[in-house]
């Protein structure tokens, strides 16, 4: 596409700044001689106009709230596709045949038994243990308990990617059953979503019949979290592998940065939020006039996004999912209540109008999952099951992108300049 480059004009110095066209979305400016034509660099905290790749992954339009992994867009796979299909979507490109899908589901099915010694591991930790620290550790060690599968060949790639889905999934749900006084039980041959709530949930004797509209919720609620383009767990991905540590070691270092409360931890901080407002005896509105006020530090957890600056459409789905497994199960219809009576008064305040502030995917996942009946340390790992396949896709991308190198981002120095060491005597 045709397009003018930019021009800089710097103490008499003019740069041309090449324009690099996207195929949909924000063009960018290449400003990679920049330090070396002036002896300047930029400074972006948080890197809100800063692109770190080209990416063929994910593309999201916050204006208008849309969300499409490798073009399709995230309301159509969430009403049609499967979370093992959306995951080899996201990491190959495109949708498979139904051949490659059995062949997929059969493969994570098969790996999901956990060894003895990834068995040792967990019991390594108290059944109480903050489960993101067990997950992080957990798919680190994997590194080592499977490092024919650390490579970065297509074949090991492939073993790490279907070891990533099933281990994870096992892991998180037998964290689950410890944490509830459970002894681990073995996966048997169902679907891997069935599996997943059959060993989170059933009893030791682990017969238990999977209730199919919540194996069917959990599945949407995986898809609408498998990708999100370059967000900070993901940034921080790329950023590990960038140095060529495996996978493993890459992916641990992202759970890290999604158990942040500002991250994915916020599904957890936001149910948190609506217990305290009850528990404060506030009425929404007051909380809300605290929210504005600041002066508390209270936040609208499950509120704000740095790209979407209109309705999160994940959010919007899991709302509705929400709305029927309440009414199915009876959950926790208050709080829900509570919620949309709260998204409703900050849609209608000036304060989070002017900032465009919205509901995100967090704002109603925690009273979902809270529903089907999941504890509250369990929800961030469930986010963090969901992005494995975009994780695995964009460090997959990174390394097959020949403009990839080590990431190692400049400064702004302002600390002292020269000055000599000071003996003890005289300090
Ligand atoms: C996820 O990046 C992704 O794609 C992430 C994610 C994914 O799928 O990977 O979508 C998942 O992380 C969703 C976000 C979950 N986090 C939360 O719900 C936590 C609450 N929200 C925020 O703290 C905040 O909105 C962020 C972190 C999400 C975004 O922060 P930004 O873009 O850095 O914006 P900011 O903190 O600079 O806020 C801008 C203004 C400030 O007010 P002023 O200083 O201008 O007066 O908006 C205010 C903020 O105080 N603000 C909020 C608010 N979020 C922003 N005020 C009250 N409640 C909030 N939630």
């Amino acid at each position: 596409m045709a397009g003018a480059d930019a021009r800089l004009t710097l103490d008499g110095t003019t740069l041309d700044l090449p324009v690099e066209h996207a195929t949909v979305g924000n063009d960018g400016l290449q400003i990679s001689t920049l330090l070396k034509d002036t002896g300047k660099v930029t400074i972006d905290p948080g890197f809100m106009n800063t692109a770190s790749c080209e990416s063929r992954i994910t593309y999201i339009d916050g204006d208008n709230g849309i969300l499409r992994y490798r073009g399709y867009p995230i309301e159509q796979l969430a009403s049609q596709s499967t979370f093992l299909e959306v995951s080899h979507l996201l990491i190959h490109g495109e949708l498979p045949s139904e051949d490659v899908l059995n062949a997929l589901n059969n493969r994570v099915r098969r790996h999901m038994h956990l060894s003895d010694n990834m068995k040792q591991f967990l019991f390594a930790f108290p059944r109480d243990a903050q489960p993101m620290s067990v997950l992080s550790g957990a798919i680190s060690a994997l590194a080592t308990f499977y490092p024919e599968s650390t490579g970065h060949d297509d074949e090991s790639l492939e073993l790490a990617t279907v070891l990533l889905l099933a281990k994870a999934a096992t892991v998180i749900a037998s964290m689950q059953r410890r944490a509830a006084g459970g002894d681990l039980i073995e996966p048997r041959d169902g679907h891997y979503v069935s599996e997943f709530l059959r060993i989170a949930f059933s009893p030791n004797s682990g017969d238990m019949d999977v209730d199919p509209d919540f194996r069917k919720a959990l599945d949407l609620l995986l898809i609408l979290h498998a990708d999100h383009e370059q967000n900070c767990s993901t940034s921080t991905v790329r950023m590990v592998g960038s140095s060529h540590a495996n996978i493993y070691a890459s992916i641990a270092a992202g759970i890290g940065a999604l158990s942040g409360p500002l991250h994915g931890g916020a599904n957890e901080a936001a149910l948190k939020m609506f217990d305290q407002i009850k528990e404060s005896g506030d009425t929404v509105e007051q909380f809300v006039a605290k929210v504005k006020d600041k002066s508390e530090g209270a936040r609208l957890m499950g509120f704000g996004h740095r790209v979407y600056k209109s309705y999160d459409p994940r959010g919007a789905v899991v709302k509705q999912v929400a709305d029927s497994i309440l009414s199915k199960n009876g959950g926790d219809n208050q709080t829900f209540e509570m919620a949309q009576r709260l998204e409703e008064i900050a849609l209608s305040d000036e304060y989070f109008i002017e900032r465009k502030l919205y509901p995100n995917v967090d704002f109603y996942t925690g009273l979902l999952y809270s529903a089907m009946g999941f504890p509250s340390p369990i929800f961030t790992p469930l986010f963090a099951l969901g992005r494995m396949p975009g994780w695995i896709a964009h460090y997959r991308e990174m390394l097959s992108d020949p403009r990839t190198k080590i990431g190692r981002p400049r400064q702004i120095y302002l600390g002292e300049v020269e000055r000599d060491y000071i003996p003890m005597g005289q300090r």
